[in-house]
């Protein structure tokens, strides 16, 4: 058996398209939808990430630009830097890409963007509203992206049991939360497994779905997986590589050829969550564009 794919890009492409119409929409009441990057430091990947947004925002339909900060940035100078653009009634929309060089809070910073342009979903305001399942919050990019993978291929989310592998604050314990809320598209069982649970394939293998999002290279292989569960692979892992001219390559948290073989459905990676945090991300912005002429 091979699983079948979960095409990442080509939902991310439906989603895409339906931003941009959206877009259009409130260019023509006169609201350019607006998008502002922080990046602080040269972070190779982050660079790649944040341009890639950037990008796609553009393509989209959204203003967007990127305010880049050295390494030795001080604190006062980065939350003065988050007052402008709260205050600035163009910019609708603001992340800072995360990992932030290693003295800056990363809690001090996330909570001073304004709950209402918090398109990362970072700020403890929106991270309650998920807890408590308040709609009116801005859910974070990337778990958000995996719950529209899971509609968009057609996964029977409810009644489910889904493993959470990673308790991580962008990824695994959000989604966790989501998962398990009472609502279409989610309604599941949830296991929030972690680098401290023993025996993991004892856990894994009972998932119907299961997500690695643990940040260890390959690390989920067949043996963590019941035949015919959903898989999706959140890793960005790089690993090694004289073969590669750069020295390295990307690779995600599930090895790939293992667990296709046994899986029922699961995501490629390049081309399953990526682009899908990256349009989800788009939704965000233009909803709170939307919100904003309300
Ligand atoms: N770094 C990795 N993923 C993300 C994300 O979704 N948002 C931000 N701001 N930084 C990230």
């Amino acid at each position: 058996m091979s699983a079948r794919i979960l095409d990442g890009e080509s939902f991310a492409a439906q989603i895409h398209r339906e931003a941009a119409a959206r877009a259009t929409a409130l260019t023509r009441k006169g609201i350019i939808p607006g998008l502002v990057f922080i990046r602080v430091g040269e972070d190779p990947a982050s660079r790649a990430y944040v341009s890639r947004k950037e990008t796609r925002a553009k393509e989209a339909g959204i203003s967007s630009r990127t305010l880049v900060m050295p390494e030795s940035t001080s604190l006062p100078v980065l939350l003065k830097e988050i007052d402008l653009l709260n205050a600035d009634p163009k910019v609708h929309g603001i992340l800072i890409q995360s990992p932030l060089p290693s003295p800056l809070p990363n809690d001090v910073v996330y909570s001073r963007v304004l709950p209402s342009k918090d398109v990362d979903g970072f700020h403890p305001v929106n991270f309650g509203k998920l807890l408590l399942g308040d709609e009116s919050g801005f859910l974070p990019c990337t778990p958000a992206g995996i719950l529209e993978i899971l509609r968009l291929g057609g996964i029977n989310t409810r009644g489910k049991h889904a493993v959470v592998v990673g308790r991580g604050q962008i990824v695994g314990r959000p989604l966790a939360v989501l998962l398990a809320r009472k609502s279409p598209g989610a309604d599941c069982t949830v296991t929030l497994a972690h680098s401290s649970t023993p025996d993991l394939p004892s856990i894994t293998k009972q998932a119907d779905i299961l997500i690695g999002a643990l940040g260890r290279p390959l690390f989920l292989t067949k043996e963590h997986v019941k035949p015919g569960a959903t898989v999706i692979d959140v890793g960005v892992n790089r690993i090694s590589d004289s073969t590669n001219p750069r020295g390295y390559r990307l690779v995600g948290d599930v090895d790939f050829p293992s667990v296709q073989s046994i899986a029922g459905a699961i995501t490629p990676n390049p081309g399953g969550v990526g682009p899908m945090t990256i349009a989800l991300l788009l939704s965000n912005t233009l909803r709170a564009a939307e919100d904003a002429i309300r």
